[in-house]
């Protein structure tokens, strides 16, 4: 069995089934090799055709990779699409070189070429990994994977399961739908697609035993969809959120908020009865609730007569504290889209004055950060607006604005979320991707001890893309 195919069954195997810790791990667990690659899936049941995919190893979501925290890994990248790539370990604090963005930390992979990507991953925790170049397109039709880094104790838990959750805008005919880039979407919530899958397929139910206490790792690896889900009938703990362990809590009003390009870790014992069915349902956007899934229990009795009393606590990274007393302290303003007012009036999407009301509808970047509008996915010759000096500690305000939702995500470092609109937050858990609220107004911290030249930009890409996206140096 070649290595690819090894790699595949193990992906296979894992992203349907449960994760028990070490299974699907190959003999030289770091070592992994990636190829972009056209495919075609089976994304909403098989009463849908197939639709065309770009996948990492011929599947959507792509090969999962395992890696160990504080070991050597080795990411081999093969680019067999017709155009040039890079890959992005979302979350992962590596090397700059490591990085993944055309221009700025590497050079393009062109169509045939090879890139090895060798980075330590310092954290453990629940990562993703996607293209830097032409994103919105290259994420858009499908490339993307889950990235773990196991803990080096394994964690008490009966299973660990990933639900890895991507937006496509499918067309009647199963393709995808073809015009990235909608200037009108990219200045509103960008592109927002009509089919959620769960590890690649539309689900119709998830298996669960009763009594079982189950680590759930949510990715959401969507271009622009944000995520609210419920679980009904139990109630999930976050323990992690970005990779990074917090303080068990449970989400606030019930209710796991999930930006484009967060993931969440929840603990959740299955309390419910068996042979019964629970809805897992979204309802983030107003009047467009839908059922992600269902938990289906099956017909065993409970595994165990009361919840495990094992610690939810997984055990904190080594992340730098931030010194607040003297940290450094910058803002950033976003700013830019179609303004709030245009759209309560609801009037809908007429009306001339509401094109005026848009920035850049004359053919300019859609947003922008500091008055300054950063385009596309990253190149050569991107000055960085704010230089920290290495080992400073740093308090970013970052100033929402606008009338539009934003993850916004940092690259090479988690940042501590101090306060909201002047409201400290409760746990002040470390976070890769912050997503603001309209008008939020958000104090993190973090110690600027990864040199390079960093990314922050919005992960609802066709915002990336147009604008909102900046470069901050740790010199
Ligand atoms: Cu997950 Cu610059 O991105
Ligand atoms: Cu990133
Ligand atoms: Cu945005």
């Amino acid at each position: 069995m070649s290595r690819r195919a090894l790699l595949q069954t193990g992906a296979g195997l894992l992203l349907t089934a449960a994760l028990p810790p070490g299974a699907g791990r190959a003999a030289q667990s770091s070592d992994y090799r990636i190829a972009a690659a056209p495919a075609r899936a089976r994304l909403a049941g098989a009463a849908r055709p197939e639709t065309d995919v770009w996948t990492y190893n011929g599947s959507v979501p792509g090969s999962l990779v395992r890696l160990r925290q504080g070991e050597p890994a080795r990411l081999t990248v093969d680019n067999r699409i017709d155009q040039d790539t890079t890959v992005h370990w979302h979350g992962i604090r590596l090397p700059n070189s490591m990085d993944g963005v055309p221009g700025l930390t590497q050079p393009p992979i062109k169509p045939g070429e090879t890139f090895v990507y060798e980075f330590t991953p310092p954290d453990a925790g629940t990562f993703w990994y996607h293209p830097h170049s032409n994103s919105l397109e290259q994420l858009g039709r499908g490339l993307a994977g889950a990235m773990i880094v196991e803990e080096r104790e394994a964690v008490a838990v009966d299973r660990d399961l990933l639900w890895f959750l991507a937006d496509w805008r499918l067309t009647g005919d199963g393709g995808i739908a073809s015009r990235f880039g909608n200037r009108m979407e990219a200045a509103m919530s960008g592109r927002v697609g009509n089919t959620v899958t769960l590890n690649g397929r539309v689900s119709e139910a998830e298996p669960a035993r009763a009594g079982e206490r189950v680590r759930l790792r949510l990715v959401n690896g969507s271009l622009a969809r944000i995520m609210g889900l419920r679980f009904e009938g139990h109630r999930p703990v976050i323990v992690a959120v970005d990779g990074q362990p917090c303080d068990a809590h449970e989400p606030e009003r019930g209710r796991i908020l999930l930006g484009p390009a967060m993931r969440v870790d929840v603990m959740i014992d299955m309390q419910g009865e068996p042979g019964r069915r629970y809805g897992v349902i979204d309802d983030f956007y107003d009047g467009l609730a839908y059922r992600l899934t269902e938990i289906a229990y099956d017909e065993r009795p409970p595994l165990r007569p009361h919840p495990l009393d094992a610690s939810l606590d997984l055990p904190r990274n080594p992340l730098a504290e931030p010194d607040l007393a003297t940290a450094e302290r910058h803002e950033l303003k976003l700013q830019g889209g179609m303004m709030s007012g245009m759209m309560m009036g609801g009037g809908g999407m007429q009306g001339g004055g509401m094109m005026h009301a848009m920035m850049g509808m004359g053919g300019g970047p859609a947003w922008s950060i500091n008055g300054l509008s950063m385009t596309g996915d990253g190149h050569a010759g991107m000055e960085a607006a704010l230089t920290f000096q290495r080992g400073r500690s740093i308090i970013l305000t970052l100033r929402n604005e606008t009338a539009w939702w934003h993850p916004m995500h940092f690259h090479g470092h988690s940042m501590r979320v101090l306060s909201r609109t002047g409201v400290a937050v409760p746990h002040r858990q470390w976070q890769d991707t912050v997503l603001m609220a309209p008008k939020n107004v958000v104090e993190v911290a973090f110690v600027a001890d990864n040199p390079g030249d960093w990314m922050l930009h919005c992960h609802v890409i066709d915002h990336q893309m147009a604008g909102l996206m900046t470069v901050l140096r740790v010199a």
